[in-house]
């Protein structure tokens, strides 16, 4: 089955292309490198041992997107396309509104158009907010996102449903993430976030190998066990199997479906808890130090991922420690590549 993967070139993306690869299925990528760049697609054919087809491209663009679809008989799309830095999204929120929404309206009149019947697509947990009650479930109401990115994801969701009402016979499934982190346990694909990461682990990494001075903290004085937040840490390539559980289900589907699932561990770990944790699998002094809060952060949240588990088949296999040394062993492989 042949699958246009968007953002195939991306963090999730490039790890998901693998994982499909490995269950049979034919990726086909279009990213147009806004926050990525071809080195991935070496990093693809190392693991592989072939180069997977890619269209550098704007996902925007409904001719473009319609010529891939159908000379290369896509039958699924799954849809990582997007912008997805929170902090920039408050200050030019058009930029975010116009690639995460208007990217998707386009791969949805391509589906039309051709009468591709699957899609996954990439939402996330931002859309919960600051839950109320924790581990939070599928059926946790959806607050108002507190950025014009989540507020694209929430616009998103709401987009499918709507298409699902109107009759149309597609099959859709949204993916809640909560935090990916790590990297292909070969190294040869992870995270390469452009300037300065805003999340958590890259900037562990990179303040570890030297590239920053210093990590600080957002708090430690909330109220958590070590005051710290916590998040629910998902390995990238137990994430990128779901993908391959979720397609697996939209193929068995005739009828006109649309459902939503969280991703995650269903556990929750702290900030220092994982200051602590890097530290002690990799054997390396992290230069930490606590500072004030960061606007706008949840205080606390962890999924439920019962759902994925019954009717997905998937749950998570890899630790918070592999994914911590998988991060680090990519940290360490980008250094000895600039060499
Ligand atoms: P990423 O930035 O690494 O990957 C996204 C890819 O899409 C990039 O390679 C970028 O170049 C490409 N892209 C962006 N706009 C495009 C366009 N219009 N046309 C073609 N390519 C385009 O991000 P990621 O972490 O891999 O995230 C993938 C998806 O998952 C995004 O939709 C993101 O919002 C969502 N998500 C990510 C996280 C996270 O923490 N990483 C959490 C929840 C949801
Ligand atoms: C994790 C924790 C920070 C950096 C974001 C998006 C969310 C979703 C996942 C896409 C927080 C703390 C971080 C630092 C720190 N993405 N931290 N020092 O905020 O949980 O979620 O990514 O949909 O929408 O908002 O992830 O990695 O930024 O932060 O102390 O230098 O690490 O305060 O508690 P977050 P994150």
């Amino acid at each position: 089955m042949n699958i246009l993967v968007t953002g195939g070139a991306g963090f999730i993306g490039s790890h998901t292309v693998v994982e499909l690869v490995k269950a049979g299925y034919s990726p086909f990528i279009i990213d147009d490198l806004s926050n990525s760049n071809e080195s991935v697609l070496e990093g693809l054919k190392n693991i592989l041992g072939f180069d997977v087809p890619f269209f550098n491209a704007d996902c925007n663009d409904f001719e473009i997107v319609d010529q891939i679809v159908k000379e290369n008989k896509i039958e699924g799309i799954i849809h990582f396309a997007a912008f997805k830095a929170v902090g920039e999204s408050v200050e030019k929120p058009l930029k975010y509104y116009r690639n995460n929404i208007g990217s998707l309206l386009s791969i949805l009149e391509v589906m039309q158009a051709n009468k591709v019947r699957n899609l996954v697509f990439s939402s996330s947990c931002t859309v919960y907010g600051q839950p109320d009650f924790i581990p939070v479930t599928e059926d946790t109401p959806k607050k108002k996102a507190e950025s014009p990115y989540g507020n694209t994801k929430a616009i998103a969701e709401d987009i499918l449903e709507d298409v699902i009402k109107s009759g149309e016979n597609v099959a859709m499934i949204s993916l809640r993430y909560f935090n990916p982190i790590g990297a292909h346990e070969s190294a040869e694909i992870g995270e390469l976030p452009n300037g300065v990461p805003s999340n958590l682990i890259p900037f562990v990494t990179q303040t570890a190998i030297g590239k920053r001075a210093k990590l600080t903290v957002f708090g430690d004085d909330y109220d958590t066990n070590d005051g710290s937040n916590v998040r629910d840490f998902i390995h990238v390539v137990d994430l990128a199997k779901a993908h391959v559980s979720a397609l697996d289900l939209l193929k068995t589907k005739e009828n006109a479906f649309y459902d939503v699932f969280n991703l995650g561990t269903g556990r929750g770990n702290s900030v220092l808890e994982v200051i602590q944790t890097f530290e002690k699998v990799n054997n390396v002094k992290l230069n930490y130090e606590i500072g004030p809060r960061r606007a706008g952060d949840v205080v606390k949240i962890y999924g439920n991922v019962e759902k994925a588990d019954e009717i997905l088949g998937w749950k998570t296999e890899k630790t918070l420690e592999e994914s911590l040394r998988d991060a680090w062993a990519w940290e360490l492989k980008l250094k000895n590549n600039k060499k």
